[in-house]
């Protein structure tokens, strides 16, 4: 006999604290932090730490440019900022993704465009751009999300053909591969986050760019600072207060960066102890009816900053809609110790900034005299968004140390539940 779901008082699969926390820290990286503190004259460490990073990410990268920020938000708006993008262009991005990266463009006047993505993939449909493009529109932003690169050819095919710059947003992408290429070497420049759930991480927030173009990186570097190029730790000795057009103070912090170039070392080994947990995963759940398990197509080395499933009552003879069933297998899933969860609630242009065009306030940017543009923000134009936040959850576990024994057990989880639709139907969902 099935036993009983924890969610209607049976025992739990998974035990409390099975799920280990990410980001998985070493004595290396305690070693680097404490390493920087331990000085008398911090100046010297902002440099050595900010230098560094930078060097050490370029090099990984195979770029010219990467500027560290305090923010992957930072690093989208200096990319947006450094690829000329002015007030009242439009910016084309696509629907599902974090509100950042459309933030980035409106922090330059600029007008953020949507497309739809791909149902498998839920990266940017290349096929939806030239619908989108319009005699205001400058740049592309490709998001590669949850780690999976967006279909980078098609984009920067359309992107060369209209003259436009490609961004890429790789705040979940760090070490992912599009047909061997690096993401964030494919465009012209690309923003990297380094927030505390990132691939790559300082372990609270920051950012990096990175492009390989000299002009769009010196744009960048003066946005960083307020409008000055200073070397960080030198500001006494090198500055002279002259500023040379808009900045920000987007500087990033010294001990953050002593742990993100410890965690660089252990960045292809982490995402490969991600990869295996993830297929594992796939695997197990494969013959389970009820779910669907991440697709991921040929030449895209996906880097499983997340692990998502889709649920599909249908295969179980449910005849329930898939948000009711997804909302009882969370419940169900969540009391067996499975850490599931949903991210994004709404598309991006559902947000209420873009339903009211409320922007900085008195409708600016989208009433400013450079804009002509009259952009719909309708969701109905995106339904594969839309399917893709109604029937999709999260499974925050696939990262190291975590390994093969917990996706046993996860996996024996999703099979207790998905066994027994009945009793999950029985479940007090109020
Ligand atoms: C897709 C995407 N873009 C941009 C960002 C912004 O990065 P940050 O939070 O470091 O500003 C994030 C962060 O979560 C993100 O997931």
């Amino acid at each position: 006999m099935a036993s009983k779901l924890a969610a209607l008082g049976g025992d739990p699969i998974l035990a409390p604290g099975s799920v280990r926390p990410w980001p998985h820290i070493t004595d290396e990286d305690r070693r680097a932090v404490a390493e920087t503190v331990a000085v008398e004259d911090l100046g010297q460490k902002r440099q050595e730490n900010e230098e560094g990073l930078a060097a050490d990410f370029a090099a990984y990268l195979g770029v010219k440019h990467v500027v560290p920020v305090n923010s992957g938000t930072a690093a989208l708006h200096c990319a947006v900022g450094g690829c000329g993008i002015l007030p009242g262009d439009e910016v084309i991005c696509p629907a599902f993704t974090y509100w950042a990266t459309a933030a980035a463009v409106l922090h330059h006047n600029a007008i953020p465009v949507f497309v739809d993505i791909e149902p498998e993939t839920w990266t940017m449909d290349p096929a939806r751009l030239e619908g989108a493009i319009t005699e205001r529109t400058r740049a592309i932003m490709p998001v590669h999300i949850h780690g999976m690169p967006a279909d980078m050819d098609p984009i920067v095919d359309v992107a060369k053909r209209h003259g436009l710059k490609v961004i890429e947003d790789c705040a979940q992408s760090h070490g992912a591969r599009y047909k061997g290429r690096l993401t964030g070497t494919i465009g012209d420049a690309a923003g990297f986050s380094l927030q505390a759930s990132k691939l790559l991480t300082t372990g609270s927030y920051g950012g990096l760019f990175a492009t390989d173009d000299d002009a769009i990186a010196h744009h960048a570097r003066l946005m960083q600072y307020l409008g000055e190029v200073v070397t960080p730790g030198r500001e006494r000795a090198e500055q002279k207060y002259i500023h040379y057009g808009m900045g920000w103070m987007y500087r990033g912090d010294v001990f953050g960066q002593a742990f993100a170039r410890s965690q660089l070392k252990r960045l292809d080994s982490n995402n490969d102890l991600r990869r295996r947990n993830a297929d594992l995963l796939s695997e197990l759940l494969a013959p389970i009816p009820g779910v669907t398990t991440p697709v991921v197509p040929e030449g895209r080395g996906m880097a499983y900053y997340s692990y998502t499933v889709s649920f599909r009552p249908d295969q179980l003879g449910l005849d329930v809609s898939p948000e009711e069933f997804r909302g009882r297998a969370e419940r169900a899933l969540g009391a067996e110790g499975v850490p599931v969860g949903r991210w994004q609630a709404i598309p991006v242009p559902s947000q209420d900034i873009f339903q009211t065009k409320g922007g900085y306030g008195r409708g600016c940017p989208w009433d400013c005299k450079h804009y002509s543009g009259n952009v719909s923000y309708d969701p109905a134009q995106f339904p594969v968004t839309l399917e893709f936040l109604r029937s999709h959850t999260y499974v925050h576990a696939v990262w190291p140390p975590n390994g093969p024994e917990l996706m046993r057990q996860i996996a024996n989880a999703f099979e207790k539940v998905l066994r027994q639709p009945e009793a999950l139907m029985q479940i007090e969902m109020g």
